[in-house]
């Protein structure tokens, strides 16, 4: 298993085939992608799992986590929040936040994160702001 930066390209087609299969490649891109880090996770060359990492202040949002369908509950989207950490706790980060889908919070609880009084409906899918925070 290889995590490094993805090419953008296949970041939004692995986005829009897991998240939004019924939308389009368009639909899937997000105003400030440009900004944003895109890391993928790799396994004998070919891409499993996607984040794009968006940095703001010391904070880190996180967003578009998504595991090629067929290959879910094998531990690459483990290996991306494990990533995510690492560099958090490198590079001295107070927190780490994303918008979770509420279907996904107990994914990202057993990562350490807590659900916030923010929440919010779009596109058809609930969501909760769910956080992280490090002492300094
Ligand atoms: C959520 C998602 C990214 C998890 O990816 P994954 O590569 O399958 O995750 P992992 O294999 O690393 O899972 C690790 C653990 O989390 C658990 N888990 C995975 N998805 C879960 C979910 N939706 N809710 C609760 N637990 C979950 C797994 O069972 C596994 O637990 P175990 O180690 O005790 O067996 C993937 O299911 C996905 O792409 N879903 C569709 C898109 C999506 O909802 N993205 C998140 C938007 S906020």
């Amino acid at each position: 298993m290889i995590i490094s930066e993805a090419p953008y390209e296949e970041v939004l087609a692995m986005r829009q085939q897991v998240m939004y299969p019924d939308k389009s490649i368009e639909f899937v891109k997000l105003p400030d992608d440009d900004m944003g880090l895109h890391i993928g996770v790799y396994e004998n060359e070919e891409l499993m799992s996607v984040m794009s990492v968006f940095l703001h202040g010391r904070e880190v949002q996180f967003r578009k986590l998504a595991t090629r369908t067929d290959m879910q509950r094998k531990g690459y989207a483990s290996a991306l929040m494990q990533w995510l950490t690492d560099y958090a706790n490198d590079m001295k980060f107070d927190r780490l936040w994303c918008n979770a889908r509420t279907n996904a919070t107990g994914f990202y609880k057993k990562f350490g994160y807590k659900e916030t009084d923010k929440s919010f409906v779009q596109n058809g899918y609930d969501y909760i702001i769910m956080e992280k925070t490090f002492n300094p």
